[in-house]
């Protein structure tokens, strides 16, 4: 443990020096966003990050602000495997929420805070395109798979890279809302992790990592899993010890690190800072996804 607040900040030296000049993709979750004040700190920690050299990359989430509103204009809602099941009176209102609302809060906390945050939904510029996508329905065996259709959920099927690094080579920080668009111009929603899985790939960025409302993994004993690996993951799934949101977020730090980028890790966006302990100490936090 550093002993001085000094060894704190020397203890972060090599950790720096690791990240400089790389591209990190920071999911904000929006059950990690419900405090006021942990919003500063994670506005202050990004800038912070861009100040010593490192780009971070921000894609947030934003599930609880859309829920509290569908529930005042009295629309239903439902989820399948943690996605939202969306028409389009509810795409509607996710693109107010994410694009309209949260996205420019947080900009405008990380402006406040010395950043220079743009936010972008994935249509400015094609940012981010996709395709419908569709759930298989868990048969028995041996059987034709089944798709459900889930709606206007899309599936990112490209990034426009060109934009992010022009936006970070110039000093800003990105900040993402999961909002994409087809060839056609049909408007999806998409889960914010895979969201960011796509933009690590696409980025070739040296880490994501997903904030979210949990300590990361918990195992069936409710004990925190520091390292996580592929077949252990499918065996939690097989028992049912992992549910709901966690599905996609798994699902999408192992495509991250199978797609090319260097580590993914789950944290807990409810401690103050997590993002710079996770980054620069020795100890870190939370959950690592290992290939
Ligand atoms: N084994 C598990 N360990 C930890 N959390 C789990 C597990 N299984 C299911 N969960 C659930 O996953 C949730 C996190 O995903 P969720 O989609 O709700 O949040 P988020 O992705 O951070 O926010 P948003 O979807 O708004 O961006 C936890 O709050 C928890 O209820
Ligand atoms: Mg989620």
């Amino acid at each position: 443990m550093p002993e001085t607040r000094a060894d704190l900040l020397v203890e972060a030296l090599p950790y720096i020096k690791n990240y400089r000049g790389s591209t990190l993709v920071i999911k904000y979750g929006g059950h990690a966003m419900v405090e006021e004040g942990l919003r500063d700190r994670f506005a202050q920690d990004v800038s912070l990050l861009r100040f010593v050299g490192i780009n971070p990359v921000v894609v947030h989430g934003g599930g609880p602000q859309i829920d509290e509103l569908l529930n005042r204009l009295k629309i239903d809602f439902r989820f399948v495997d943690g996605q939202r099941v969306t028409d389009e009176a509810t795409m509607e209102v996710v693109e107010m929420v994410l694009c309209g609302r949260l996205g420019k809060d947080i900009v405008g906390r990380i402006t406040r805070a010395g950043g220079q945050a743009v936010g972008l939904s994935g249509k400015d510029a094609g940012l981010i395109r996709a395709v419908r996508k569709r759930l298989p329905k868990a048969r028995e065996e041996n059987s034709p798979p089944e798709m459900i259709d889930i709606g206007l959920v899309g599936q990112p099927s490209s990034v426009n890279v060109g934009l992010l690094n022009h936006l970070t080579a110039g000093g800003f920080i990105p900040v993402i809302a999961p909002v994409g668009v087809d060839e056609a111009g049909v408007t999806y929603n998409i889960n914010a992790d895979t969201v960011a899985s796509a933009v690590a790939v696409a980025l070739s960025a040296s880490k994501l990592i997903l904030l979210t409302d949990v300590p990361g993994v918990l195992g069936d004993d409710g004990a925190l899993i520091e390292r996580l690996g592929e077949s252990q993951m499918a065996e939690l799934r097989r028992r049912g010890a992992i549910s709901g949101g966690m599905l996609p977020k798994l699902d999408c730090c192992l495509s991250a690190i199978k797609g090319g980028c260097r580590g993914a890790s789950i944290i807990d966006g409810r401690v103050p800072h997590a993002l710079l302990l996770e980054l620069f100490t020795d100890h870190g936090c939370g959950t690592e996804v290992v290939a």
